[in-house]
């Protein structure tokens, strides 16, 4: 997507990205890359989904020789510490992780190895370093049975509905006692079903699009009462990159503002700002593709959560950026890309 307004750049220099493979690492990297830093990408391509998707993401930044690529396990002994002392990152951006709500119940180890073992060893590394900000991805998930929405990042998300977020929500509080204990700037984002070209092949837009594009029918579940607050990976990035420069001290920036009372420590929503129900979202999709969609209409799925909404105002507080793709061109870039890489 092209007319986004760029938040204000900090100064390039290197930053250690996990799961530069995936998703949202990848568009991360190649923005980073785009603006003169030196990016150090972690990734142990887990096949949690097509390993070639992530080394085609990976292939794409190769090329700029300011990328690093690492292929590796967060949790593997001593790589986290070896990264850190040989390439001292200015900014460390965590998010590798196992992530999805459904697999947390059929695989929960995974997210134990992961996300606590993993974090684990990047916080054990990043208090050796002491890198100048720490920036790492929990998710929305974290409110659970909160429904008392838009959520706010001083809201109540004790509620966790799957294990997926409980992990997410134990990183939040691991982050936190380190933030305290060694004095590490650390911001955590909390982020909001993010959808967008390269996107995630376990997510509903890819799901919904290769189906409605393969002739198969969807799986709608709850039967289509849900909302969600959809992010577009652009504007997730654009949000991300406000937040680096917006290291946390010992002043609150508003009334709003989640900061630590003991630590450089705090918690940022980055979501759309704007929930759209599933039905509207699936015909987008439809719209995109040029065909109606067979509807299968399920039960709610264990784990989930009917809605989602984010209050974005501390984001805007912190670094004057709100996120504004509209759903439908959103949804009309994903589509264009997955019938571009699939040629369907
Ligand atoms: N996509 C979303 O809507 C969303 C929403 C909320 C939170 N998040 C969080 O954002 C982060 C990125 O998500 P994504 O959508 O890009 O997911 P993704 O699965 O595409 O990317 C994660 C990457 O981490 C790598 N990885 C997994 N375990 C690893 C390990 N132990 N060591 C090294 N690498 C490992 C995977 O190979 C993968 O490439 C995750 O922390 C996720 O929990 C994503």
């Amino acid at each position: 997507m092209s007319e986004q307004t760029s938040p204000a750049w900090p100064a390039p220099g290197t930053a250690l990205v996990t799961g530069s493979a995936g998703f949202i690492g990848f568009h991360l990297a190649r923005r980073l890359l785009s603006h003169g830093w030196r990016v150090i990408g972690l990734d142990c391509l887990s096949d949690y989904y097509d390993v070639t998707l992530k080394q085609r993401r990976h292939a794409l930044l190769e090329p700029d020789t300011r990328f690093t690529p690492v292929i590796g396990r967060l949790e593997d002994p001593g790589l986290m510490m070896d990264l850190f002392a040989a390439h001292k990152p200015d900014l460390v951006i965590h998010l590798a992780a196992q992530a999805g709500v459904r697999n947390s119940i059929e695989r929960p180890r995974d997210y134990v190895e992961a996300n606590l073992v993993g974090t684990f060893e990047l916080l054990e590394a990043a208090r050796a370093h002491a890198p100048r900000h720490l920036l790492l991805a929990s998710t929305s998930s974290v409110y659970g049975a909160n429904n008392d929405m838009p959520y706010g990042e001083r809201d109540k998300a004790d509620t966790q509905m799957s294990f997926y977020a409980a992990t997410k929500k134990a990183t939040e509080a691991m982050a936190h006692s380190y933030a305290h204990l060694y004095r590490l700037p650390t911001t955590m984002f909390r982020f909001f079903t993010v959808y967008g070209p390269w996107g995630r092949p376990d997510m509903a837009h890819f799901l919904f699009t290769d189906a409605i594009l393969h002739g198969r029918p969807i799986k709608v579940f709850n039967e289509g009462e849900m909302s969600r607050d959809f992010t577009y990976v652009d504007d997730l990035v654009d949000g991300i990159v406000g937040l680096m420069a917006a290291v946390p001290g010992d002043t609150p920036v508003s009334a709003r503002d989640s900061l630590s009372p003991v630590a450089p420590f705090r918690v940022v929503n980055i979501g759309g700002s704007r929930p759209t129900r599933l039905m509207d979202f699936i015909a987008a999709i439809e719209a995109a593709c040029g065909r109606e969609a067979e509807k299968l209409m399920m039960p709610m799925q264990p784990g989930d959560v009917p809605a989602t909404w984010a209050d974005t105002g501390l984001l805007q507080d912190l670094t004057g950026y709100a996120p504004k793709v509209d759903v439908r061109d959103g949804v009309q870039a994903f589509v264009d890309w997955y019938r571009d890489y699939y040629r369907v």
